[in-house]
């Protein structure tokens, strides 16, 4: 029987995740009085009863959102809910909440505990891990933020039966990420089922978060700061987070196409030869794997690009499935290649 609780590591903090936990056990992690709940309207709305009796701070929802201006009102609600030092926030949502809400934690009176309810298959295999968290800047993705861990993650699947279908398939571009940057076994246990099939089969849906967290979890503890192989997890990212805000594409969406991009041009620099496969899994889980862009534009967001060095764009690649490498290529070789592609 697997453990319900595991503790992860970090430089200077331990992560216990909760997997299998229902969300009512909130009451006995943290104290009632002292919390306060982020959220937005979308989950605030879809599981009212679950907030009732917490102090709530309820976000418009969307990507839009995860900005300055929120930040600003999210903190004068603090100050009005009096919280202190001794305050304990709770990020419940998605990807933008989890987000924001260990960016505010990490500033607020320079710095509070929190911990973190993903509501999103997105946000449990992926947004809610790692600490990195921040805000947009126009169109620059995740332009200003900080690395700061939560002190638990805790995993309620209950959450997952009001997640529209869209962000099944944005959770499950992470999915084949991760898949196709470590672990070969996952990638194929993916070919065998469907989105229909792990959303019907609650065991199989808890051991493929569980898994995705694992994997997660191993690369960032191993590097929480971003000087070796997390940046693998990056796959993807580099073109996706180029035309997410531009071409207002979901995060699923852009970073399935990033990876279509990223998976021919492997073809190109390594011998990687499955290129074909890596895009059938995206298909067969509904994500988008090519589109028209205006590449003037995409260029113009990758010279700002956090993973930019003075050698070039450090782009994640592919050696095989489940085996990934970083290659540092100059940014205009590498619009000539994605220019190719097209
Ligand atoms: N919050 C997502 C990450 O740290 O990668």
């Amino acid at each position: 029987m697997a453990r319900n609780t595991i503790d992860f590591l970090f430089f200077q903090a331990t992560v216990a995740c909760h997997f299998n936990t229902k969300f009512a056990s909130l009451e006995k992690m943290t104290d009632k009085e002292k919390t306060i709940i982020i959220t937005d309207e979308h989950v605030f709305a879809a599981h009212r009863k679950k907030f009732r009796g917490w102090n709530t701070i309820v976000l418009k929802p969307g990507e839009e959102y995860k900005i300055q201006v929120t930040v600003d009102v999210i903190i004068e609600q603090l100050i009005a809910f009096g919280a202190d030092r001794q305050s304990f926030l709770v990020g419940v949502g998605g990807g933008v909440i989890t987000d924001i809400t260990g960016y505010v934690a990490g500033i607020y009176m320079r710095g509070i505990r929190f911990g973190l309810v993903p509501t999103s298959l997105l946000a449990m295999v992926d947004a809610a891990i790692g600490g990195k968290n921040g805000i947009d800047i126009g169109i620059y993705k995740n332009m200003v933020g900080l690395i700061r861990q939560p002190e638990w993650i805790l995993f309620d699947i209950d959450f997952l039966k009001s997640l529209p279908l869209i962000e099944w398939r944005n959770g499950f571009a992470e999915i084949i990420k991760h898949a196709a940057i470590r672990d070969a076994a996952l990638f194929r246990l993916l070919q065998q089922q469907t989105l229909t099939g792990f959303r019907r089969q609650p065991k199989l849906l808890e051991r493929l978060i569980r898994t995705n967290v694992l994997i997660k979890m191993k690369i960032v503890t191993e590097d929480e700061f971003e000087k070796g192989d997390r940046k693998l997890l990056n796959f993807g990212h580099t073109l996706g987070h180029a035309i997410e805000n531009q071409y207002e594409l979901s995060h699923g969406q852009a970073i399935s196409i990033g990876m279509t991009y990223a998976a021919l041009l492997s073809e190109q620099l390594t011998n990687f030869k499955q290129a074909i496969s890596v895009i059938d899994l995206l298909e067969r889980y509904g994500l988008p794997t090519r589109a028209a862009f205006d590449w003037k534009k995409v260029e113009k967001v990758l010279a700002m690009d956090k993973k930019k060095s003075l050698v070039g764009m450090q782009y994640v690649i592919l050696k095989k499935i489940g085996d990934a490498v970083i290659h540092t290529i100059p940014v205009p070789e590498l619009m000539n290649h994605l220019r190719n592609l097209n």
